[in-house]
C-alpha cells in the first residue's frame, strides 16, 4: 500500500471552482466545542453549508462528534464538521491523534482526497504548525507489513490531503520540510521495525550505503579490521559475542563548509544484555535498540533531500549484544578509541560503550555541535514515561534551542541533569571509569558516562529516546518504531542555518 499521504496547502477562498480544480472529495472542518465553524473565508455556497451544519441539533463540537452535509456541487460534494473538544484543552498530542483519526475516518468512508480546515489556534497557526501538521497527516496511514501475507484486496486508502491555511503561500518551505521529515520517518521506522534476524549490523550498513547512494552522501563503513586499527575497543567488545560482527558507519552530507554538525545514533541490532542477560519478558522489544541509528540515518536522508546548507556527519555504531563463549564479560577492562579504559561491571550497559567509541571518533572531526540519540536506559523511561525523551547537555544555549525545536515539532523533550556527582560515581576501581554506577539515577549516570567521550566539543547533547522511540505491546494505533527525534532535529537544523519558523 501507499506509504505516504500526499499533502498540499492552499487557502480557503480557492476551494472549488476558483483555480484549484475539482477535488471530488470531502471538506472537513475541525471545530472547537461551543464555537461556530470558521466559515467566513470560504466561497459563499460552502460557507452556508458549514454554518448550517454548525446549527444541527445535537452538534456541540465534542471530541469524536461528526456531522456531514451535501453542497450540491460536483467539485466538492461533501462537507463535514469534526469536533475537537474544548479550545483550552487542546494540546499537541491530542491534535496529532485528532489528525490521525480524521485520516482513518476519511479512508474508511472511501475519501481518497480530503480537504481539511483547522480552526485558528496556537497549535494550528504557530511556529512549525504547517510542518508538523503536514508530517502527521503524511504519516497517518503508515503500516509496517513487509513480513505479512498480503490479503489480496486493496485496503481503502486516503491518497491526498489539501490543508487550508490563511497564509498558504508563506508555508511552502515548511510544507517541504514537513514532507521530507515524513519520508525520513518512513525510512527510519522501516529500518527499526525490521526484525533482528534480518537487521544485522552488516545489513544496517548496507542500508546506509543505499541511502547514501540514493541521496548523494559520502559513505564509510568500518569493519572489524578497521575498528581494530582505530582502537575501537568498546564496539569490538560489545560485538564480539555475536556471529554478526560489528560495524561503524559514517555518512557525510556536504551542503556547506559550516556549520559542522555530527549526529551519533545507537545501533544495537539486538540487546539480550549479554552475559548480564535480561529477563525473558518483552525481550523481543530489544530489536528496537537500534532506533538511534535508524533515526540518524533518516536524518541524513532528510538533510540531503532538503539540501540544507551545512556539513552533516552521521555515525552509527552497530553491534549485536549476545551471550556466548566469545562474549565480553563483567570484569573485563577495555580500551576505548580515546584511550580511556572502561571496567565493565554489567554487559547490559552496552549502549554507552559503543557510543563512547563513536562519539570520540565524531568529536575528533571538531564539529560545532555533536548530538547523540539512543535507547539508552530503562531508567529514563521510568523517569519520563514513554511520551518524551530526556536531553542532557552542558550548554544552556543548545538546551534552549533543542527544547524550542521540539516544542515547534510537537515532540516532547525534557532537560535532565549532568551534575558532577554522577561523573564522580563512575570512577573505576581498576580501570579509568566503570560502565555502571549505583542503583539510582541510572539515566543520569549513563549520560555522565558519555560525557567522557565528547573531546573538546562544548556544544554536545545526549538524547535518551528509550521511551518515545517505539510503542511496544498490542493495541490500537501505531505500534512499533515511531521515528521520534527526526522532526525536532530538522526544526533545530533549519533554525541553525536560518530557514526555520523560530530563529
Ligand atoms: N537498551 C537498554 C535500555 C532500554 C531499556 C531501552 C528498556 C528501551 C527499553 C540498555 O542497553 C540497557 O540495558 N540499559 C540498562 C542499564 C543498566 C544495566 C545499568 C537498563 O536500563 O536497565
Ligand atoms: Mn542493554
Ligand atoms: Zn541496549
Amino acid at each position: 500500500m501507499q506509504r505516504i499521504v500526499d499533502v498540499a496547502v492552499s487557502t480557503p477562498d480557492r476551494i472549488g471552482g476558483t483555480g484549484e480544480g475539482p477535488h471530488g472529495g470531502l471538506l472537513l472542518a475541525g471545530v472547537f466545542e461551543e464555537e461556530p465553524p470558521a466559515a467566513d473565508a470560504f466561497p459563499a455556497a460552502i460557507a452556508d453549508v458549514l454554518r448550517s451544519l454548525g446549527e444541527r441539533p445535537g452538534w456541540k463540537g465534542r471530541e469524536g462528534q461528526w456531522v456531514e452535509g451535501d453542497t450540491g456541487r460536483e467539485d466538492l460534494p461533501r462537507v463535514a464538521l469534526r469536533g475537537m473538544g474544548k479550545r483550552d484543552q487542546l494540546h499537541v498530542r491530542k491534535l496529532a491523534k485528532w489528525l490521525g483519526d480524521v485520516a482513518n475516518l476519511a479512508a474508511l468512508h472511501g475519501v481518497a482526497r480530503l480537504v481539511l480546515a483547522l480552526p485558528e489556534h496556537a497549535l494550528t497557526r504557530g511556529p512549525g504548525a504547517v510542518a508538523r501538521i503536514a508530517r502527521q497527516l503524511a504519516l497517518s496511514r503508515y503500516r509496517f507489513d513487509e513480513f505479512q501475507e498480503k490479503s489480496g484486496e486493496e485496503e481503502e486508502t486516503l491518497a491526498a490531503v489539501l490543508l487550508l491555511m490563511p497564509d498558504a503561500s508563506a508555508a511552502a518551505g515548511e510544507l517541504a520540510a514537513g514532507l521530507e521529515v515524513a519520508r525520513a520517518t518512513v525510512t527510519t521506522r522501516d529500518l527499526a521495525n525490521t526484525p533482528p534476524n534480518v537487521a544485522t549490523p552488516e545489513w544496517m550498513a548496507e542500508r546506509a550505503e543505499a541511502i547514501a547512494a540514493a541521496h548523494g552522501l559520502e559513505v564509510e563503513v568500518l569493519n572489524q579490521e578497521d575498528l581494530e586499527r582505530l582502537g575501537m575497543g568498546g564496539l569490538i567488545a560489545v560485538g564480539q559475542g555475536s556471529r554478526n560482527p560489528p560495524r561503524l558507519v559514517r555518512l557525510v552530507w556536504r551542503g556547506a563548509a559550516s556549520p559542522k554538525v555530527a549526529l551519533v545514533g545507537k545501533g544495537v541490532t539486538f540487546d539480550t544484555g549479554g552475559i548480564s542477560i535480561k529477563p525473558a519478558a518483552d525481550m523481543d522489544e530489544m530489536k528496537w535498540d537500534k532506533c538511534g541509528a535508524c533515526t540518524v540515518l533518516g536524518l541524513a536522508q532528510a538533510v540531503a533531500r532538503l539540501k540544507l546548507p551545512l556539513e552533516l556527519s552521521i555515525y552509527t555504531p552497530l553491534a549485536e549484544n549476545m551471550p556466548g563463549g566469545a562474549s565480553y564479560r563483567p570484569g573485563d577492562i577495555i580500551k576505548m578509541h580515546n584511550g580511556k579504559t572502561v571496567e565493565v561491571l554489567n554487559t547490559d550497559a552496552e549502549g554507552r560503550i559503543i557510543l563512547g567509541d563513536a562519539m570520540a571518533w565524531a568529536a575528533e572531526q571538531r564539529p560545532d555541535h555533536l548530538l547523540e540519540y539512543s535507547t539508552l536506559t530503562g531508567a529514563c523511561v521510568v523517569a519520563l514515561g514513554q511520551t518524551g525523551a530526556g536531553v542532557y547537555t552542558p550548554s544552556d544555549e543548545l538546551a534552549q534551542a533543542l527544547l524550542g525545536a521540539a516544542e515547534d515539532a510537537g515532540e516532547r523533550l525534557w532537560r535532565m541533569p549532568l551534575w558532577p556527582e554522577f561523573k564522580e560515581s563512575l570512577k573505576g576501581r581498576h580501570g579509568d571509569i566503570r560502565n555502571v554506577a549505583g542503583r539510582w539515577g541510572g539515566a543520569n549516570t549513563a549520560a555522565a558516562f558519555l560525557s567522557h567521550f565528547v573531546g573538546d566539543v562544548a556544544s554536545w547533547a545526549h538524547m535518551d529516546i528509550a521511551g518515545p522511540a517505539y510503542i511496544g505491546g498490542e493495541g490500537e494505533g501505531l505500534r512499533g518504531a515511531t521515528g521520534y527525534g527526526i522532526a525536532l532535529t530538522i526544526e533545530w537544523l533549519r533554525a541553525l542555518v536560518g530557514g526555520a519558523t523560530r530563529s
